[in-house]
């Protein structure tokens, strides 16, 4: 029995958590900073990083102390891709750490963290599967063929749809961050009241573009009197309509017999209906609180990289933008 210790900072959330053979949580804490951003309308990061720094001791006391845990068989942290300051934090923390247990330490793609959720699950997916991976920074659909082995099939061009969410609902008037908001507003919409453009809908690759949604919202919103909850309605059914058609051209394409949605847009209700309904194939979604940052998904990816490639060296610096 391995217990890893999760750490994840790479924005707005300092997560920790304590994790049994990269399966079972044994504890966690999530501190969240969303309060502390909203009045600026998104992330500031140089408030990130000092809230990250003021939250990280204390919580990983708390997770320690909940698990009955002294020291942990490693520390995983997230490398990367992220905010360089705030990575700063958790990863020289993680090291520090390491250091003084003389435990392994696992530097984590944060991509690959979010990819590792569904294995938190009871029902977790054997390999390979396709998974969508849908973030505030991410939206790409990657086959996986195997634990590290993983193809890039598309990406977005422009905007992220997590980044498009948080902007559409900032025109909208909504509060950051902008998924939960247009998901709340959506409920009392129309969503067939504004005809909003589906880009790429209607080609054969596997690319994604939403800065031209955001703009067709924005030039909508121009005519005046337009009700805020039929527009989120109709936002939300074209961002999550292009997902869908997307994955299930995917799945066809490469006949990938099983589907992983992952990352903070994995917890809208609409997408994760309809991905259930339309996918075809079996659909793995992790639970909504491990949908959005934690320190459980660092933990879980950071078991499989130790028992794959073993430790990485503690001269291993974050790099905030790293391919997965
Ligand atoms: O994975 P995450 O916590 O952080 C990143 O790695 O970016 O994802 C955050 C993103 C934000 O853009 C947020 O608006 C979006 O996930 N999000 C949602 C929902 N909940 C969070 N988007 C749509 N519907 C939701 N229910
Ligand atoms: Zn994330």
């Amino acid at each position: 029995m391995s217990l890893v210790l999760g750490i994840e900072t790479s924005c707005d959330e300092t997560g920790i958590a304590l994790v049994e053979d990269g399966r079972r949580v044994r504890a966690e804490a999530v501190a969240s900073q969303v309060d502390v951003h909203r009045a600026f309308g998104g992330v500031v990061p140089e408030i990130a990083s000092r809230q990250h720094t003021t939250s990280i001791v204390q919580l990983t006391r708390q997770v320690l102390d909940e698990a009955g845990c002294a020291v942990p068989d490693a520390v995983a942290a997230t490398n990367g891709p992220g905010l360089m300051g705030s990575l700063l934090v958790g990863t020289s923390f993680a090291k520090s750490l390491a250091l003084a247990w003389a435990r392994p330490y696992l530097p984590i793609h944060h991509i690959e963290g979010h990819l590792f959720s569904v294995f938190l699950e009871e029902d977790a997916p054997d390999w390979p599967f396709l998974a969508l991976i849908v973030s505030g920074g991410h939206t790409q659909l990657t086959a996986c063929d195997a634990p590290h082995r993983y193809r890039l099939l598309g990406a977005t061009r422009d905007d992220a749809v997590g980044e498009c969410f948080d902007k559409v609902a900032r025109l909208l008037g909504l509060p950051y961050p902008g998924g939960p908001s247009i998901q709340a507003a959506a409920e009392g919409g129309d969503p067939t009241a504004f005809d909003l453009p589906r880009a790429m809908r209607d080609s054969d690759d596997l690319a994604f573009s939403y800065s031209g949604l955001k703009t067709a919202v924005r030039y909508a919103l121009n005519d005046g009197g337009v009700p805020v909850p039929d527009m989120a309605a109709s936002f939300q059914a074209a961002a999550i309509d292009i997902l869908v058609h997307k994955t299930r051209q995917a799945l066809a394409q490469t006949g990938l017999p099983r589907l992983v949605v992952a990352g903070g847009v994995a917890a809208n209700a609409l997408l994760r209906m309809r991905l259930q309904a339309e996918a075809g194939v079996p659909v793995f979604v992790p639970a909504l609180r491990y949908c959005l940052d934690n320190g459980a998904m660092i933990a879980a990816a950071g078991y499989s990289r130790w028992q794959h490639d073993g430790a990485a060296p503690l001269t291993c610096t974050p790099a905030p933008s790293l391919p997965l």
